[in-house]
């Protein structure tokens, strides 16, 4: 089973889930949309619609969290699973939300464009490590100058000792969530396709890519929100 066959296979449940498998959900995906925000302000000031590409968009929770917190944004959202964009289709027509739907895979070129913002949530960390960084080097390329490059992801402790602790207080944590033992088992088998990195090792691949006031604004065990700025206008 690929990674997207995964995902489709419950993407019926997949929103309802996500508060219990992401324990610090709202500060965590609160904190992407926090770093994002400013440039795609910074477009509307200037009479330009802001463009926002989502890396391994999935049900689109991040691409509509940025559009409740900024009105006017148009959206890419790329994945390689289909029923995991029909829903976030669904819910960015419903908001009447501008957007388009690229279903395709990361290494894949992206598509055309230059973005204010591209973000990520959960999903970088299913590429090998020279996948990450090649995909850094090309998101950093599609920025406008000023433009954010954002990733919300579950990130690999620095040492063995530190990710064992990682998986064990994440364990804890859904357990009292209440996730029911077959969520967590499901969970489980998805996560076999993961290939986390350090947070270390990701800020230095965005700083090699070419990005500035490169930072990990947001730490919680596992989940981590890192990012960087394209050079040019500064803020
Ligand atoms: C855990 S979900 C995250 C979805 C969404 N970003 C969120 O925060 O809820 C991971 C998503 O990444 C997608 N994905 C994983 N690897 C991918 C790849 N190589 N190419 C395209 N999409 C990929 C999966 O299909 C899935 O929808």
């Amino acid at each position: 089973m690929t990674v997207a066959d995964a995902f489709d296979a419950v993407a019926g449940s997949y929103d309802e889930a996500r508060r219990r498998l992401v324990p610090c959900f709202d500060a965590f995906y609160g904190t992407a949309v926090q770093v994002a925000t400013p440039p795609l302000r910074d477009a509307l000031a200037a009479g330009r619609t802001p463009e926002v590409l989502d890396l391994g968009a999935g049900t689109g929770l991040l691409s509509l969290l940025l559009a409740a917190a900024v009105p006017g944004v148009c959206l890419t959202l790329v994945d390689a699973a289909p029923a995991m964009l029909a829903r976030a289709a669904d819910e960015l027509h419903a908001r009447s939300v501008p957007h388009r739907m690229v279903r395709a895979d990361l290494a894949d070129p992206l598509p055309a464009g230059r973005y204010d913002a591209v973000v990520s949530a959960l999903a970088i960390h299913h590429l090998d490590d020279a996948g990450k960084q090649d995909l850094y080097r090309r998101a950093a390329d599609a920025l406008v100058p000023g433009g954010v490059f954002v990733n919300a992801e579950q990130v690999a402790g620095p040492t063995p000792a530190l990710d064992r602790r990682y998986d064990e207080v994440w364990t804890a944590r859904i357990a009292e969530l209440g996730s029911p033992t077959e969520e967590i088992a499901a969970a489980r088998e998805r996560m076999r396709h993961d290939r986390p990195a350090t947070v270390a090792d990701q800020c230095r691949w965005l700083t090699e890519a070419g990005l500035v006031d490169v930072d990990c604004y947001f730490k919680e065990w596992r989940f981590a929100v890192f990012g960087g700025r394209a050079t040019g206008a500064a803020r």
